[in-house]
């Protein structure tokens, strides 16, 4: 929406200029600059929750130095900034097809994962956000013979987008169809020469012994996949999460 009072437009969302060629040409006033973003935003199916996550506001050193363990975690939180950066700031012209942030939950995996997608969006690049299960569910959805978009429907943008976000890797149940679908996506956008950007909680070597690795999550094939197709980035830090509630407490 047009701001009512704006002086620049008078209200309707629309200057006209002079044309480079001559001639006039109505353009979007800069009052209008705020919708344009959020209609980006729900383009790129970036949730709302993470609206307004950036670099700026991702913390390198958010917890207490009598932490033992504190140096480490903000080593490891730097780090990772760094990588998703200098892969935004290369981009498109860098050799990396792609990006894995390992790390447990909470960690700021998405976060670091979206501010990357809103400033290569912010660059004119065309981008998608999709949660792995969502995207599993819709493309299991598309196959009920009541269902009003068909499969290629769902998967086209996911295929053709120029960089996916696909997050949470693993997060549903692997399923021989799952895995083939994952493994078909990640494969067509190798080959099409397209960057896929993803986060996963499970990681090759669990900490504790009682998790599950991204192998028995992906499958073997879809994991070494990924490890030719992407730059991998662990991050190890505690869930940010609690350290609001401990700082709150
Ligand atoms: N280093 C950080 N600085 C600022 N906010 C953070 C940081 N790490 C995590 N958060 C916030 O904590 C919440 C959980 O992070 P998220 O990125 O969703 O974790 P993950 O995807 O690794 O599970 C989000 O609201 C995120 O913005
Ligand atoms: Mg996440
Ligand atoms: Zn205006």
């Amino acid at each position: 929406m047009a701001a009512k009072n704006c002086p620049a437009c008078g209200g309707t969302g629309w200057r006209v200029e002079q044309a480079s060629g001559g001639g006039r040409v109505a353009v979007p006033c800069a009052c209008t600059a705020g919708d344009r973003e959020a209609q980006g935003r729900k383009r790129a199916r970036i949730p709302a929750r993470y609206s307004d996550r950036d670099f700026e506001n991702f913390e390198i050193d958010p917890y207490d130095r009598q932490e033992a363990h504190a140096a480490a975690w903000s080593k490891s939180l730097k780090e990772a900034k760094f990588v998703v950066e200098s892969f935004v700031r290369e981009y498109p012209a860098g050799s990396e097809h792609g990006l894995l942030l390992m790390g447990s939950c909470g960690v700021g995996k998405t976060h670091l994962a979206v501010a990357a997608l809103k400033a290569l969006a912010a660059r004119g690049h065309e981008v998608l956000f999709y949660d792995y299960r969502d995207l599993l569910k819709q493309i299991q959805a598309s196959y009920n013979p009541e269902s009003q978009t068909t499969e290629m429907e769902v998967l086209d943008p996911v295929l053709k987008t120029e960089v996916l976000l696909l997050d949470d890797l693993g997060s549903s149940k692997p399923s021989t169809w799952a895995l083939e679908t994952v493994g078909h996506i990640l494969s067509s956008r190798y080959n099409d020469n397209r960057v896929t950007i993803m986060t996963t909680n499970f990681l090759d070597a669990p900490r504790e012994p009682g998790d599950e690795k991204l192998e028995q999550r992906v499958g073997k094939r879809v994991r070494s996949r990924l490890h030719e197709i992407c730059r991998t980035v662990n991050i190890t830090a505690p869930d940010f999460r609690e350290r609001i509630k401990r700082a709150w407490s």
